[in-house]
C-alpha cells in the first residue's frame, strides 16, 4: 500500500503506531516497524537516561525507520531535554503533539530529521501546514490518551482541503482496516493507532514486573470494552497534578476510580496538590481497578490482544479488501 507518507518515511504500509509514553517501548515500536509501518516510541514519562536507552535497543532490533514522540506543551517533564536526546540519537522521524511544535518542528528540521506534527484544532493545523512538516497528523476526540474537541473525520475533511501536498494522517478511532480504508479513500496518505497496539502483546513488555498484572488486566478491560465506557474529563489529568494545554484533555477507560471522582475536578485538584508530586497518581496506578487505562473509543474494535506484526497485517488486507470492493461496487476503477 504506496502512499506520498510511505513514500516519504521509505515505510511499506501507511500505519503509524501512535507514541505512548514511555511504556510503550522498544518492543512494540520494533515489532511494528518490522512488520513495514512506523513504530514509535513514546518519551513522556521517563528522563533522558531512558529515552536514550530505548533508542539504542530499538536501533538493536531493527534496521528499518522508527520514530520517537515529544510531547511539546511547555511544561511537560523534561520536554525539550527529551527533544535534544532524539536529535543527538540522529533517529530517523521525530513525531511532535500538544501544546506549540513550531519550534520543536524548525528545530528537528535543522537537525535533518523527520517531522511528523499531531494537531487538536483548526487553528494549529493551518499554523502547521504553513511550516510545512512532513506529514500532518489530525487527532480526533475519539483517540485514547490525550486528545481535542473536534471529531476525527470532519476535522480531517477541513484540513485535507488546506494541506496542498503535505501528506494528512488521520488519529483518533481507528482500530482496523475499516478506518485505514475510509480514511484512504477520503485523501488521508495514512492512520495513527494507538488503542489497537496498546492492546498487543508487545506494549509495554520489558517494564517493571510489578505493573505487569496492571498492565495485563489494562489490556483485557479494553478487549472487554465495545468502546461506548470511555471518559473524557479533567479528573485524569487532575490526578497527575498536570495542567495540559487548553482544549486537551484525556480519554481513558471508566473504572472505580473515574466512578468516584467523575467531575469532581476542584475538589481532586486541591486532593492532590496537598500530596507529594505524582504521590496520587501513583496510589491508583498499584490496583488495577483504579490505574488509569488510557484508551479510545476505537477499544470497541479490538477483540484480541495480538502480536503487533499481526495487527498490522491484518488492517492492510482489510483495507486492501474493502477498497477493491467499493471500486467494484461503484464502478469506479482504482486510480
Ligand atoms: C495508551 C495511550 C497513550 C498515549 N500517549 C501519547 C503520548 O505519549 N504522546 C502522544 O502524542 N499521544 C499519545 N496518545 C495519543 C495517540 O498519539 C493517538 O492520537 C491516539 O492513540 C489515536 O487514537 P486511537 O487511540 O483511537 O488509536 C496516546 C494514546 C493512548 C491510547
Amino acid at each position: 500500500m504506496r502512499t506520498e507518507l510511505t513514500e516519504r518515511l521509505g515505510i511499506e504500509h501507511p500505519i503509524i503506531q501512535a507514541g505512548m509514553s514511555a511504556e510503550g517501548g522498544p518492543a512494540l515500536a520494533t515489532a511494528v516497524s518490522g512488520a513495514g509501518a512506523l513504530g514509535t516510541i513514546g518519551s513522556i514519562g521517563a528522563g533522558p537516561d531512558v529515552l536514550e536507552q530505548q533508542i539504542k535497543r530499538c536501533r538493536d532490533l531493527t534496521d528499518k525507520p522508527f520514530s520517537v514522540n515529544v510531547v511539546t506543551f511547555d511544561w511537560a517533564p523534561f520536554g525539550q531535554q527529551l527533544l535534544e536526546v532524539a536529535i543527538e540519537q540522529q533517529v530517523p522521524i521525530v513525531t511532535l503533539s500538544f501544546g506549540n511544535p513550531l519550534p520543536s518542528l524548525e528545530r528537528c528540521r535543522a537537525a535533518g530529521v523527520k517531522t511528523l506534527v499531531q494537531v487538536q484544532d483548526l487553528e494549529s493545523a493551518r499554523a502547521i501546514l504553513h511550516a510545512a512538516p512532513d506529514a500532518l497528523i489530525v487527532q480526533g476526540n475519539e483517540a485514547g490518551g490525550h486528545t481535542g474537541r473536534r471529531g476525527t473525520l470532519n476535522f480531517a475533511a477541513q484540513v485535507l482541503d488546506l494541506a496542498g501536498n503535505i501528506p494528512v494522517v488521520l488519529a483518533g478511532g481507528v482500530g482496523n482496516g475499516r478506518g485505514l480504508a475510509a480514511a484512504l479513500a477520503m485523501g488521508a496518505a495514512g492512520v495513527v493507532m494507538g488503542t489497537r497496539f496498546k492492546a498487543s502483546e508487545e506494549f509495554a513488555d520489558g517494564g517493571p514486573p510489578e505493573s505487569a498484572a496492571v498492565l495485563r488486566w489494562q489490556k483485557d478491560a479494553i478487549v472487554a470494552s465495545d468502546g461506548s465506557n470511555t471518559l473524557y474529563d479533567e479528573i485524569l489529568d487532575n490526578a497527575y497534578g498536570l495542567a495540559w494545554p487548553n482544549q486537551v484533555t484525556g480519554r481513558a477507560l471508566r473504572n472505580r476510580f473515574t466512578q468516584e471522582w467523575e467531575g469532581r475536578h476542584e475538589e481532586l485538584r486541591q486532593k492532590v496538590a496537598a500530596e507529594p508530586p505524582f504521590a496520587f497518581v501513583q496510589g491508583l496506578a498499584r490496583s488495577p481497578e483504579t490505574a488509569i487505562n488510557w484508551a479510545g473509543e476505537s477499544s470497541g474494535l479490538v477483540d484480541e490482544i495480538k502480536p503487533a506484526a499481526q495487527i498490522v497485517a491484518e488492517t492492510v488486507q482489510q483495507a486492501e479488501q474493502l477498497l477493491g470492493q467499493v471500486a467494484a461496487r461503484t464502478g469506479s476503477a482504482p486510480a
